[in-house]
């Protein structure tokens, strides 16, 4: 068991953590069975720190065959009581255009056949845990604080929609989750955030806007490609180690 000041789950096109040093790496048997792939445990700026990709080395996992249970599980097995989760997502709303970063506060939840909960196996006590706040508040507000000092640009607000995937969406799902009050769209929000919090880690989303969503941008004719996607996130995650760090400092100073 290690100190771990922080672990992060990495989404699509973040499959390393830049600036990771002295890394081994990590592999728990978990009681949820195996988990998307190695974690590795680093230090930066001094803290211990863990990252696991959650669609696994060389993104062979797509959004409903992740294990969340099995990352999750993992992570808090090497020492982490504090999660921020990386995720690639599209934008709906006007403030989400490509290449925005976003610290959402709430969640809608539109996936289906995912084991969503620790309280599957016969004998596990039944939990009803509160979720009116998906993520942790005070987490979230040390992200926010942490791009602040680092000069990274944040929306420090929206609404995540987790969609089923793998396939994009179409444009009517958009106004849907549009019309419900969705500003970010993407596939593997939940149940990552609800088994984070019936195993009572703290969890915060950090979504990277890859593309405007179904119909969502000026061109509503846009065909959405992968490179594209993998293109913004590069891009949109340059401020990334900064942010981390003022993260990571901020912690060590409180
Ligand atoms: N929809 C769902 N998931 C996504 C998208 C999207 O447009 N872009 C990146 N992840």
């Amino acid at each position: 068991m290690t100190d771990i000041a922080l672990a992060v789950i990495g989404g699509t096109g973040l499959y390393k953590l830049a600036d990771l040093q002295d890394v081994e790496t990590h592999q728990p048997v978990t009681h949820y069975g195996a988990l998307s792939g190695p974690v590795r445990v680093g230090t930066l700026g001094g803290h211990r720190v863990a990252f696991l990709p959650r669609h696994g080395e060389g993104h062979s996992l797509p959004p409903h065959k992740i294990n969340y249970r099995a990352n999750l599980a993992a992570l808090q097995a090497l020492g982490a009581t504090r999660v921020l989760a990386l995720n690639t997502v599209g934008g709906i709303t006007e403030r989400f255009g490509p290449r925005v970063l976003a610290c959402p506060d709430q969640l809608i939840d539109y996936t289906w056949g995912r084991i969503s909960t620790i309280c599957e196996e016969p004998g596990t006590e039944v939990l009803h845990v509160d979720f009116g706040e998906p993520y942790t508040r005070s987490l979230r507000q040390e992200v926010i604080d942490a791009a602040a000092s680092a000069g990274v640009v944040l929306v420090a607000d929206g609404c995540y929609g987790a969609t089923q995937g793998p396939r994009l969406e179409t444009r009517a799902e958009i106004v849907r989750m549009r019309r419900d009050g969705c500003d970010l769209v993407g596939m593997t929000g939940m149940p990552e955030a609800g088994l984070a919090r019936e195993m009572g880690l703290d969890y915060a989303c950090l979504a990277i806007v890859a593309n405007w969503a179904a119909g969502a941008g000026p061109d509503p004719d846009e065909v959405i490609t992968l490179q594209d996607v993998l293109d913004n996130v590069a891009a949109a995650s340059s401020g990334l180690p900064r942010l981390l760090s003022a993260l990571l400092g901020a912690r060590a100073t409180r």
